[in-house]
């Protein structure tokens, strides 16, 4: 593994964002930059961030697999599905959620489908409780999901379209007329 040279550029900047000796705390940077690049966190690539910032391997190592944002085996090559399992989803049917991960994606969750377009995993809260059930795929969120609106989704995204994120029943948070005062 090694960063590209734009992205190596951008890791350097933010090691030198730190006082010396705290270079540590670019770690979460670098690894979701190297993650970016790859699509999944390959053990040359931990390794590679851990001697940028004179880190043991083990512990950039922890930091990677505490964050279920960071991914330690090869994901979806169109997307990585991330259903929450927590208790408001988990009422609100997250379980017919991963339904349709077994049936459309892979019947265990971190395997690929047989095209390799797509993975999923259950995850832990994602702070959209309000919207549950919901589903984070890369950086979005996919809100007030039902089994049917997951299907159409993952049809959607495997033609290539990009569906309109944020809650799917078309439940949206008017704008603050005037503005938040
Ligand atoms: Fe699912 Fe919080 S319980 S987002």
């Amino acid at each position: 593994f090694a960063f590209t040279p734009d992205n190596l550029a951008w890791a350097e900047a933010q090691i030198t964002k730190y006082p010396a000796g705290r270079q540590a705390s670019a770690v979460i940077p670098l690894l979701w930059r190297a993650q970016e690049q790859e699509g999944w966190l390959t053990r040359p690539a931990i390794e590679n961030v851990a001697d940028m910032l004179g880190m043991p391997y083990m512990r950039v190592l922890e930091v990677a697999s505490f964050y279920f944002m960071f991914q330690l085996q090869p994901v979806g090559s169109v997307a990585h599905i991330q259903i929450c399992g927590t208790t408001s989803c988990m009422i609100c049917g997250a379980e017919d959620l991963i339904a349709v991960c077994r049936e459309k994606i892979a019947a265990k969750p971190h395997a690929l489908s047989a095209d390799g377009k797509f993975s999923w995993e259950e995850v832990e809260c994602l702070g959209a409780c309000t919207n549950a059930p919901m589903a984070q795929i890369g950086k979005d969120y996919y809100e007030d999901l039902t089994a049917d609106k997951l299907r159409a989704l993952l049809d959607a995204l495997a033609k290539g379209e990009v569906p309109q994120v944020g809650p799917q029943n078309g439940r949206f948070a008017a704008e603050p007329k005037g503005g938040i005062t």
